[in-house]
This record gives C-alpha cells, structure tokens and sequence, in this order.
C-alpha cells in the first residue's frame, strides 16, 4: 500500500481537484484506493458523489480511536474508490490532537491497521493549506508528500519558504522513526504566459538546491477549464476530457503521465485496463 499526502501551506492552488483526480484515474486503473479528506472544510468528501446518502463515521473517529476501522470509510459511486470524510467543521480536532504527546503519529499508525493494508492498494490525504497539527499528522503520516505549486511569484516564494519551514519543523521526528517522505512539486495550473514559464522554470532551478528533499516532476498540470467542468459535473478529469485538440494535453494525458511519474511501476498502464494492480504489488 502506497502513501500520498497532497499538501502545500498556501491555499487554493488545487490539492483537492489533484487528490480527487489522482485517486480517481488510479481507482480506474484498476487500483483499491482510499481517499482521505483532512481539510477542515470537507471539500474531497463533497467532491465525488457518495454511495449512501449518510456518509459513515469519519476522520474524527480515526484520530481519536488511532485505529482507520471499516466503519469510518464510506464508498463513493464509483467502483475501487472509497473515502474517509471530514466531519470536523469546527476544527475540534487539531485542538484534541495538541494535547495528544503522539499527535504528529497519530495517523501514521491508523494507517498500519493489517485490515486496511490488506484492503487498498494506494491511500491519497488532502490536507488543509494552514499549518497546524492536523496537517503535520497527514504529512506525516505520507511515504510520498505531493505539492501543487503555481507557478506565479508570490506562489513560488511561499512554496519554497512553507516547504522549508516544514522540513526543518517535522525532519526532527525522524528521530521517533517517522520519516518525512520525499517531496514531489507538481507545476499546477500553468497557464501560457511567458511568465508562467519563466516562473516554473525558475522553480526547478531553485529546488535543485533543496537538500535533494524536493524534486519538481516533470509532468505539468495546465491551467484548464476541463478540471472545474469535471468538479462541477463531479466527475473524474481524465473521464471528462479523454481527447482534445490543439497543443495543450487532454487531461486523460497529463492525469496518467502524473501516475506513471509517481508511481513508476505504473508506467503503460491506462484507466479502464485494470492490470495495474499487480504491478505495484
Ligand atoms: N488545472 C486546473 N485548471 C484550472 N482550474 C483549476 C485546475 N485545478 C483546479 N482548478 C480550480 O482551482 C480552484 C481551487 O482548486 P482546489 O479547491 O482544488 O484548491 P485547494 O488547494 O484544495 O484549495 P484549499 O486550500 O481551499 O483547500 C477550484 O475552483 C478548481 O476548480
Ligand atoms: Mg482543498
């Protein structure tokens, strides 16, 4: 079972549409997957419909309990992909979670249960853009951090300070034997401007000096209105625009590029095949 947290400490710059969409094309490829929303604002859990009309319990039980049991975990409409909603609107959680000495393991160790790890091949948290102690359990909790990044100035410069920031706040930590997994920056949302492209390159320049930490894929993911057409219709990108024309990729193309990068072993499979399964085994 693989482990990915999408998480960047600024807000909006598209972690829910890329969690939803990433687990989505994965779900399609045959893989089990598991969708957690760590967002105070349950924006993953409404992304997709579900497949009862009352969700379950949800993540609130899991960091309380320390244990991810069947019963948190509510399916949505579509097949292979299931969820763990956020039913903590008050943010009652991080206040718990401070007081708890484990609080930044807490959902690491949720996520070992035997149950689950025999029943999803591929676990995906979004995670909320302000720093605090929930988002510090998702990171941790992670074998792979995700990071959509902008590429605008003020964008780049966060991305590259919050980044910093939380290597040198939870790298310590590796000590109690979590370790921060590696960092993949994904190009999000470029539009055509020249700017832009100055921008992302500029980006994979400066993080080539990032302590070998954080790589900038090579997948970028356009600025289009494919992924708010699909958010809207609450359907999976890559089902939305399978074709298109002119030079910009279809969101089929740039989605499955994104899981061959990520998951390399992956590479060749496509949504639909569902022989992907056995080769992250
Ligand atoms: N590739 C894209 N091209 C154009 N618009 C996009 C793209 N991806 C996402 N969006 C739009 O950008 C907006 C923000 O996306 P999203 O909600 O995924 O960001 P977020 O990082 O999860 O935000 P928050 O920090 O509030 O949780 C949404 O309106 C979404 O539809
Ligand atoms: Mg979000």
């Amino acid at each position: 079972m693989i482990k990915f947290t999408v998480t960047s400490t600024k807000g909006g710059v598209g972690k829910t549409t890329l969690t939803a969409n990433l687990g989505a094309l994965l779900a399609d490829m045959g893989l089990r997957v598991l969708l957690i929303d760590a967002d105070v604002q349950p924006s993953l859990s409404k992304y997709f419909a579900l497949a009862t009309r009352k969700p379950s319990a949800g993540l609130t039980e899991v960091i309380v309990r320390g244990e991810l049991t069947p019963s948190c975990i509510t399916a949505t409409i579509y097949q292979n992909l299931d969820i763990v909603v956020s039913d903590d609107p008050e943010g009652n959680l991080s206040h718990w979670l401070l007081n708890r000495i484990d609080r930044g393991f807490r959902l690491r160790f949720a996520l070992q249960s035997p149950a689950l790890v025999d029943s999803y091949d591929c676990v995906l948290i979004d995670t909320q853009g302000a720093v605090g102690p929930l988002q510090d359990a998702a990171v941790l909790a992670a074998d792979i951090l995700i990071s959509p990044i902008t590429p605008e100035i003020l964008s780049a410069r966060e991305f590259k300070d919050g980044t910093l920031e939380l290597l040198e706040r939870l790298e310590p930590g590796s000590a109690l034997g979590a370790t921060l997994g590696p960092i993949k920056a994904v190009i999000y949302r470029q539009d055509r401007t020249a700017d832009a492209r100055i921008i992302a390159s500029g980006i994979r320049n400066d993080f080539i000096k990032l302590k070998d930490r954080v790589c900038v894929l090579d997948t970028v993911v356009p600025h289009a209105k494919a992924y708010k057409e699909a958010a809207t219709l609450r359907i999976p990108v890559h089902r939305h625009e399978r074709k298109r024309t002119g030079v910009m990729p279809s969101a089929y193309s740039v989605m499955h590029q994104l899981a061959w990068e990520l998951i390399p072993s992956l590479e060749g499979a496509f949504a639909d095949s569902f022989h992907a399964r056995a080769r992250i085994a």
